[in-house]
């Protein structure tokens, strides 16, 4: 599974995207250290803050799916048509971080073709709060 085929699957994800509210629709796959993908979108509640992003209902799948463990997310690919490209929020970046490794790496892409840019996750989200400041 290479970067073009992870972001061709987010944005195979993001033709499921729930988004009502917004408009603005979003997919999302996760790659896992064995090399499974899970796909998730953007779903949207009336009560707008029950709404979840795409990257946490990937690997929210993931886990569900017993497929996921902290330090085994091998890449995230988020897509958006956006004239820039669409990193993760601050509550996905917190929620990556919980599975992440040191190398765990971010696509984004425009078009679902393309990687438009990549970024190491542990740049987006330095000197996170996590689990090993007390759990060491
Ligand atoms: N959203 C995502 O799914 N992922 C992101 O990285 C950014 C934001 C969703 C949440 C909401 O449904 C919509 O985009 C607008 O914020």
């Amino acid at each position: 599974m290479n970067a073009e085929q992870l972001v061709k699957q987010a944005w195979q994800a993001r033709k499921s995207a729930y988004a009502p509210y917004s408009g603005f629709r979003v997919g999302a796959s996760v790659l896992t250290q064995n090399g499974q993908v899970f796909l998730g979108c953007n779903v949207e509640v009336a009560s707008y803050g029950g709404t979840i992003c795409a990257e946490r209902v990937a690997i929210n799948s993931a886990v569900a799916a017993g497929a996921l463990n902290p330090g085994e997310l091998m890449a995230v690919a988020v897509a958006a048509d956006t004239d820039e490209p669409t990193a993760p929020c601050g509550i996905c970046r917190q929620t990556i971080e919980e599975f992440a490794n040191e190398s765990t790496l971010i696509y984004m892409t425009r078009d679902g073709e393309h990687v438009s840019l990549q970024v190491k996750h542990r740049e987006l989200l330095p000197f996170s709060f996590n689990r090993r400041q007390f759990r060491p």
